[in-house]
Parts: C-alpha cells; structure tokens; sequence
C-alpha cells in the first residue's frame, strides 16, 4: 500500500446549507475525496457529531499520526482511528471526523487498487464475514422514496415524519422512473387541492394538514390512477421518538392525539388494514424494544418493522433487538457509527440474523454517491435515499443503476 502524502479536511455546504466536511487523500498519482451528511432526527445512541471546530483541532492532532502509517487494508484504518478515539460513541475524535476519513480511505483504497469502490466494499465486506460470501446471492437494492415529508423534516405537516412508496421490481431504472411519474402526479394533486407545493429536508412534498392519514390517501387516489403495472407499496418513517413524551410515556401523534404505546400499536393495525404498509420504520420510541416485538407479532408476517432510532447501525444493539425479536428490518446509516468497517460488521451480523438491511442517506445530504456503492457491496435488501426532487438525493438511486449496468 502506498502511504497517504497529504490529507486536507475541507468545510462545504450541505442540502440544508450548513457546514460538512468533505476530506481529500492524496499521493502523488491518486486524489480521493469523499464528504458526509447529518441527521436531525438522531438516535440517542449514535456515534458524537462534535463541532466544526473541535473536529478541525481534531485533524491537527491526528492527520500526523495518519501520514506517518502505511494501512493494508480499510480494516486496519478504521480501527487504528478506533483505537485513537478511545470512547464507544467516538465522543473524542467525532464520529463526523471519523467517518469521513473512513469512508475517503475506501475510496483512495479503491483507486490504488484500480478498482470500482463497491468492489472494494465488497472485499472487505467479505473479509469480515466471510461465511457469507457462499450463502448470499445478489438482486438489486429495492428503492424506498420518501415522497411526503412530516415530523422534524418539514416547517408544518403531520407528526409522522416519511410517507414512502416503494415500487416492487427488481428494475432500479423502472423502479426510479416510477417515483418521478408518483411525485409527478402528486405535486399536480397538492398544486389543485392547497394552491401551492413546498418541499421539506428529503425533498418530499408538504401538506398544510397534520391527519397522519391524509397522505396514505392521496397515495392512495393517486396510485389507483396512475394503474402501474408494477405494484406500488407504500411504508412510512414515523420516527416516533421526535413525538414521544417521556414523563407521561405518551405519543403526541397529532395536536389532538395522544396516545398510549397500546393505542398507537392499534392505530397502526388499523393504518395496515387500510393501506397494506409494506414496511413501518420507528413505529415506537427508541428504547421500546417490546412494543416493537408486539407488533412484529400482529403484523410482521406481511410488514416490514424496521429499527432506525432503535438499532443506530450498532452491532452490539442490532444483536439485542435479534434478541428480542424486535425488528426484520435495519436502516444503516454510516454516520450513526462513524467507521466504514463497523458499517460493514453491522451489515453482516443483519444477513446473519436474517434482518433486511436498507442503507440510508440523512436528511441533510450532500452529492457523495458512496452509499450507493455500499448497497451494491453488501447485498443490500433496499436502498433509502429520499425523493426523486433533489440532485443530491437522485445521485445515489443514479449511481446503483450505473453499477449495475456496467456490472
Ligand atoms: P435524519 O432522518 O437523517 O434526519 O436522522 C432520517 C431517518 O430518520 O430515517
Ligand atoms: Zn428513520
């Protein structure tokens, strides 16, 4: 392996406008660059983001120690950060910090080696799972749009904070051309019915109304007329932590809502009645692991009850909710746990476990496409990247397709 000659940490701006980092690698014959997004509705348990500040004295301190090694491999970048770090939420260092350098090493690990990053994902990946690399077989990511944004995603709208839809084909060009044709439709739909259509963080459209149910039906009246010969589901993100009351264990659901974890479970019954959810993400609060057990029992046999908040792409915590048969679903999400091979880990320890891995964009994005490459590498159940709206959010469903034509 060559050693890395030069690393600059450079501010940019994100889709909200506010500060990110973005790290460039170099030797004399490679650059890499990579940069990372943020959340707002953050998991208690995620990797730290700590300030722009802090993480620029940060790099002064380490980026010598960095220059000064030679890494064989991302395995062995990742955890010599780890070991820099020292905490278990990478308070020291920043999970900001650690990610992105983590996730530029792959990528100038990729272009030493002249090949593609998911290829080199792919290495890795099955370098630490190596059971893996003879049981799983590979189709192609299903896509999840978040066509309707809510909760902390949007300035006004109902509390659930993602109406999806998630087209059911193993095309990601049909699936893509099918979420255009869905927002299509539905900016026409919210132009003629509240006069004029604003977008929230994921590019999703806003309705001026907080009936959580209101959506599901317009999804609803617009599928039945568009008539799609490929089978059109929908899901939501309730990100029920953002509306959940500690003190009174209550969810403030809508402003004249507020319900036990029994009566929203009930609410959510009824919603699957209605609408068939095909998959439901932080349906309770985050450290509710029963909740989630008792409805994966009701309804887990047809919905997907996914873990986000819940499960923060920590294997440790992945492993308690296998336990409690919480979840069949995981989001992954790189920045909740700040290195690229704790990513992979948290991946692989889902197929083993039988839980469907969807790797996540933020809501605060920038145009790096590197999750795309990550769910190509690791046998992804679906990929989450928002609405068709944004460029920063079509990168990443455009880079799968371009993998997978070239493949
Ligand atoms: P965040 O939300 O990126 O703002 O945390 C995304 C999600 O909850 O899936
Ligand atoms: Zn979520």
């Amino acid at each position: 392996m060559p050693k890395i000659e030069d690393i600059q940490l450079n501010i940019i701006k994100d889709s909200k406008g506010e500060d990110t980092l973005k790290a460039v690698m170099t030797t004399e014959n490679i650059s890499a660059c990579s940069s990372i997004p943020k959340g707002k509705s953050r998991g208690e348990k995620e990797a730290a983001v700590v300030s722009i500040e802090k993480v620029l004295m940060n790099f002064e301190k380490i980026k010598p120690k960095i220059l000064n090694q030679s890494f064989n491999c991302l395995f062995d970048f990742d955890n010599f950060l780890i070991d820099l770090d020292q905490t278990k939420n990478k308070q020291n260092l920043g999970g900001n910090l650690t990610l992105v350098l983590s996730q530029t090493f792959a990528r100038f690990l990729s272009l030493y080696k002249q090949k593609e990053l998911w290829q080199t994902l792919e290495e890795e990946f099955f370098i630490l799972n190596p059971a893996l690399e003879k049981t799983l077989t590979f189709s192609p990511p299903l896509f999840f749009f978040n066509l309707l944004n809510g909760g902390k995603h949007a300035p006004y709208g109902p509390y659930i904070q993602e109406y999806l839809i998630i087209p059911q084909t193993n095309s990601p060009q049909k699936s893509l051309s099918l979420a255009i044709e869905f927002l299509q439709n539905l900016k026409i739909y919210i132009i003629q019915n509240y006069s004029q259509c604003n977008f929230g963080d994921e590019g999703g459209v806003l309705i001026p109304s907080n009936d959580y149910e209101e959506p599901l039906k317009i999804f609803k009246e617009i599928k039945s007329k568009m008539n799609s010969e490929i089978e059109i589901s929908f899901g939501l993100d309730v990100a029920a932590s953002s509306f959940y009351h500690k003190e009174e264990e209550t969810y403030h659901l809508a402003p004249s809502r507020t319900l036990s974890s029994q009566e929203l479970l009930e609410t959510y019954l009824d919603l699957n009645k209605k609408y068939n959810l095909f998959s439901l993400e932080d349906p309770f609060e985050e450290n509710d692991f029963e909740s989630f057990k008792n409805l994966k029992q009701k309804i887990g046999e047809r919905t997907l009850i996914i873990g986000d908040d819940l499960t923060v792409t920590n294997s440790q915590i992945l492993n308690q909710a296998a336990q409690n048969d919480a979840i069949s679903g995981i989001i992954i999400k790189p920045t909740q746990i700040g290195t690229i091979t704790e990513t992979l880990q948290t991946i692989g320890l889902a197929h083993r476990k039988g839980i469907k891995a969807i790797i996540s964009h933020r809501s605060a994005e920038t145009t790096d496409d590197f999750i795309a490459d990550l769910a190509i590498a690791t046998r992804a159940y679906g990929l989450k990247s928002g609405s068709p709206q944004n460029p920063e959010r079509v990168v990443k469903y455009k880079r799968v397709i371009s993998i997978l034509n070239n493949k």
